[in-house]
This record gives C-alpha cells, structure tokens and sequence, in this order.
C-alpha cells in the first residue's frame, strides 16, 4: 500500500510539495510585523529586487515616493530596509528619535571583514568608546588647532607642484588627489606623510581603491542580499575580502613598528595614542589591537574616498562653469592674493568661494542614501511600527534636492547658499549626515575642502582638455563618483 502511494507520487509533485513549501517557509520568514512602513508587491525570495536597476539606484524607485510618500519598505534579497525621505522625517531619525537609530544594521561583507569592530560598523559601548576616544584624539592632534591646519596646507603644496608639472597638459587627476587627501589621514594615525611616489604608499592606495571598485561590483552587492549561497561561489567578492586581509596585514605592520619604537611619555599620532589606551585596562576593555587595525582601516577609508571624490565633482563643476571659476578666482585673488597660500580664517572672508564648495557636496551627493542605520529597540516613527533591529536608509537626496527647500534644486547654483552677499547656511544642506552618528570627520572634511579648492583655483585654471566637452555623469560605487576624466590645470 505505502508503496503504491510513493509510486504514484511523481517527481513532477515532489517539485510542486518543494516549492509550495518553501514559498511557505519563504512568507513566514518575512512576514511583515502589524503597522509596519508600506510596500509594493513583491516576488518570492527575490523580494524587491525587480525594482531596484543598479546601474541608477536613485531614479528606479522614483515611482515609490510617488506612490507610498514619505516612508515605505523594500525587500532586498533576504533584508528588509526602511526608506526614509523628506527633511522633516530625515530629522526625526536623525536627531529628535536620534539614540533609536543610532546603530548600523549587520552587512554580510562588513560583518565578514571587520567582525563588527571599528568605527563604521560597530554598535553599543564598543562604538561609543571608540568614537569618543577617535574624536578626542583627533582634537589633541590638532583638528580645530593649526598644526593640523599645517600639515594641509603643506599637502596643498605638494599638489600644487604635482599638477604644475602637467604644464596645463590634459591628466586624470584622480590618483593625484587620492595621494594628497589620503597623506592628512596617513600622517594623523602613522604620524608621517608619504612621497606620491613611495612604493608602499602607492601600494596601499592602490589596495584601498581596489576595494572601492570591488564593493561596486553586482557580486559584492548579491553578497549582501543572499550571504549563505553567495559566500561559496567565484567572483570578486573573493577578491574583496583578500584585499582587505592584505589592507589589515599592512596596518598590523604599521602598528608593530609603532611597537618597536614606542615612547609611553610621547604621542606622536593616533596608533600612540591608542597603544597607551590598550596599556591602560591591559587590553581586557573595548581596545584591542584587532579594533585598533579596524578603527585605522575605517579612517583611512571613509576620510579619503569622500573628500577625493567631493574635489574631483569640484574641479569638474569648475571646468564646466568657467564664469563660476572665474567668481572664485576673483575672489581668492581679492581677498589672499597671489603671494601667500590661503589659510582656514580666510574663509569667512570669502562667502562666494565657501558657497561654490557647499553647492559641489549637495549637488555632488556623494552619498545619496547615507550610512544605514537600524533600530536599537521598537519604534514608533510617524505613525508607523519599527520592530528593533530594523534596517533603515535615510533618503539625502530627497532632502537636498527638495523643490520646496532650494530655489533651482536640479542646477549647479551657487546662490543657494548666499543672501545678501553673505554666506547662507541652509538647514536642508546635509551631505555629512546630522546627529549624534554623524560624520566623525565633518570638521576635517571642511578644512581639507576649503584648503585644496582654494589653493589649487589660486594657482590653476581647470579646463576641459581640447575638443572634448566633460561629462557630469556618474559612477556608482561606494560613493557617486564623477566618471574618470582628464582635464588640463593651465597655470595662472
Ligand atoms: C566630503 C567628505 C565627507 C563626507 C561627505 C562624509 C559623509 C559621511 C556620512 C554621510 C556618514 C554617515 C553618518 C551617519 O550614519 O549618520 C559618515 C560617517 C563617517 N565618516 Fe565621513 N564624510 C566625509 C569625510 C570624512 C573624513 C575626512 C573622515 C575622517 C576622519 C570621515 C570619517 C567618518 C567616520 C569614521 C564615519 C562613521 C561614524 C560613525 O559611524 O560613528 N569622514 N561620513
Ligand atoms: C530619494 O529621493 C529622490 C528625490 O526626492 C527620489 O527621486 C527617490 O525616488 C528617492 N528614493 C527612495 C528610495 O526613496
Ligand atoms: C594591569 O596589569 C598589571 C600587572 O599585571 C596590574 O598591576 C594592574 O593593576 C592591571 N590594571 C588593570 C586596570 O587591570
């Protein structure tokens, strides 16, 4: 009889029992909790992902906001996230429910390379301290002080000769300006600059910009949509994380040479510094070597890619807008000169250039989406129910692109931030993110910004190359970035 049953059961119904089953299995895993932020239809297993074009991530899900308005969900793979838009919501996440959206969701490849250590991925007291002591240490060394202000000034220099040396021939300036932007976070946590042309410095650039294009890739991003499948095949998710062994194991390097000639009297950087704080609870509290590679890797990579690529939009936008150049340039030679390098207390003489700079971060929008957050506990957020350790994107864009914020939201106006002559502050302007979580380098960023722009404009015009016209498209990466370009310095 039995067998008879299980003879009359053909494979062709075992693949039906199967996939009923795991379309079962499949909604009861992401069943949506009571009250929870509105979604479009989605697909089995793929939840959402039809949706999303990855090649254009900020225009695919335009319909949505049409649809749904300010909040609403997507499926991702095997994630859910929370789309948050407009600058009152924005706001509510950020700053007034602030210590409820204060920790980062669990990112498979972040997960797997930094075991949720450092500063970027990391959560509760671990990031709490670690935070607190990388702001207190940046401070000491001088951030809001002038040597720090010193040692951009002296990287300005060096790439100003850099570009000299093109002889306004056309170059791809993007490595160039890695190298200098990349030397300020070397010589804070190594205590020394680099020569552009230092062998293990181009190596370690080279592995930093390795894992930028690497995160970009589809692979990377189905990583952190399907972990368990994708973990076991080829591609360059692979690469990535060998990359990122080789990035660590060129830090550790560091730290034991920091070892060696260690002086507990003496701080000369922030590897010092945090050396004395593992001494201090002998290496039983929060600060570990391991989390010391991981806090020096995150420095490096989210000060350098950000503040590289804001300048690469910069002079972009420049060659692009040679009347606004010109502004600029009218500006810094009124108000510095040709004959000393422009320092931090000019820029509040100087509202037209401060303004050109603050018009390239909200038009550049380098990061659309911000860093993700995710809840610490259940959470109302207008009206709706966010069970703790929810996923959340808080939508830039939608803020600094608002028709109801910005006079000319979709053009490269630098008026948006001026009235009257003077220098506008605009609450809709949030490229570093607000809040208690928000950017750790703003200060820094600003500085470095102010400082290259201004000494490069004082030195240089920025010009297309002959017979080309430059694009302002985009690529996406970690970052939107501008898509590699040549242009010609012609000096001044
Ligand atoms: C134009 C340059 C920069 C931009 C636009 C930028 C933007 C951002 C944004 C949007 C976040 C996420 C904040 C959040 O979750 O609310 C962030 C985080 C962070 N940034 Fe920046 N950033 C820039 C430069 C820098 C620099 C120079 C440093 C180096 C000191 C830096 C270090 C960090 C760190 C460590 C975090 C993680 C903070 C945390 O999770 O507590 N950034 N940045
Ligand atoms: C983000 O905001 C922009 C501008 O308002 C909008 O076009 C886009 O659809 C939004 N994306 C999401 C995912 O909310
Ligand atoms: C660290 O270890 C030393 C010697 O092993 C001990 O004297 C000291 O009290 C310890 N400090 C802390 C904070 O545990």
């Amino acid at each position: 009889m039995l067998r008879f049953l299980w003879e009359s059961i053909s494979f062709q119904m075992l693949l039906v029992f199967l996939l009923v089953f795991l379309l079962v299995a499949d909604y009861m895993k992401h069943r949506k909790p009571k009250h929870f932020p509105p979604s479009p239809f989605s697909l089995p297993f793929l939840g959402h992902m039809h949706l999303l074009n990855f090649s254009n991530p900020q225009t695919s899900v335009q319909k949505l906001t049409e649809k749904y308005g300010e909040i609403f969900s997507l499926q991702i793979g095997s994630s859910l996230f929370v789309f948050v838009n407009g600058l009152r919501l924005v706001k509510e996440v950020l700053v007034n429910q602030g210590e409820n959206f204060i920790d980062r969701p669990e990112i498979p490849l972040d997960k797997e390379i930094f075991s949720s250590m450092g500063l970027v991925s990391s959560n509760g007291h671990l990031w709490k301290q670690q935070r607190r002591f990388t702001l207190t240490t940046l401070r000491n060394l001088g951030l809001g002080k002038r040597s720090l202000e010193e040692r951009i000034r002296e990287e300005c220099r060096y790439l100003v000769d850099e570009f000299g040396n093109q002889q306004g021939n056309p170059f791809n300036p993007h490595f160039k300006i890695n190298n200098a932007i990349s030397n300020i976070i070397c010589s804070i946590v190594f205590g020394n600059r680099f020569d552009y042309h230092d062998e293990d410095f181009q190596k370690l650039l080279q592995l930093l910009d390795n894992t930028v294009q690497l995160h970009g890739t589809i692979m990377s991003q189905l990583y952190n949509c399907f972990p368990s499948i994708i973990k076991f095949l080829p591609g360059p998710h692979k690469t990535l994380l060998k990359t990122w062994r080789l990035l660590k194991s060129s830090v550790k390097e560091k730290i034991d040479k920091h070892k060696e000639d260690w002086n507990p009297s003496e701080r000369r950087d922030y590897i010092d510094s945090y050396l004395q704080e593992i001494a201090k609870d002998n290496g039983s509290g929060s600060f570990q070597e391991e989390n010391l590679v991981a806090c020096t890797l995150d420095l490096l990579f989210a000060g350098t890619e950000t503040t590289s690529t804001t300048i690469r939009w910069a002079l972009l936008y420049m060659a692009t807008y040679p009347e606004i150049q010109a502004r600029v340039q009218a500006e810094i030679d009124a108000v510095i000169g040709q004959a000393r390098q422009p320092a931090l207390e000019d820029r509040s003489n100087m509202p037209y250039t401060n303004a050109v700079i603050h018009e390239v971060q909200r038009k550049g929008n380098i990061i659309p989406f911000n860093a993700p957050r995710s809840t610490v506990k259940d959470t109302v957020l207008d009206g709706f129910h966010i069970p703790k350790g929810t996923a959340l994107l808080t939508n830039l864009t939608s803020v600094m692109f608002d028709k109801n914020e910005w006079e000319t939201p979709d053009s490269f106006n630098p008026g948006h931030f001026l009235k009257d002559g003077q220098f506008w502050k605009r609450e809709a302007f949030i490229p570093f993110s607000l809040g208690k979580r928000a950017c750790l380098g703003e200060v820094l960023a600003r500085s470095e910004l102010f400082l290259f722009f201004t000494a490069l404009l004082q030195k240089f015009t920025f010009q297309a190359p002959p017979d080309t016209t430059l694009s302002l498209q985009f690529n996406l990466g970690i970052t939107i970035a501008p898509r590699p370009y040549k242009i010609c310095a012609v000096p001044r």
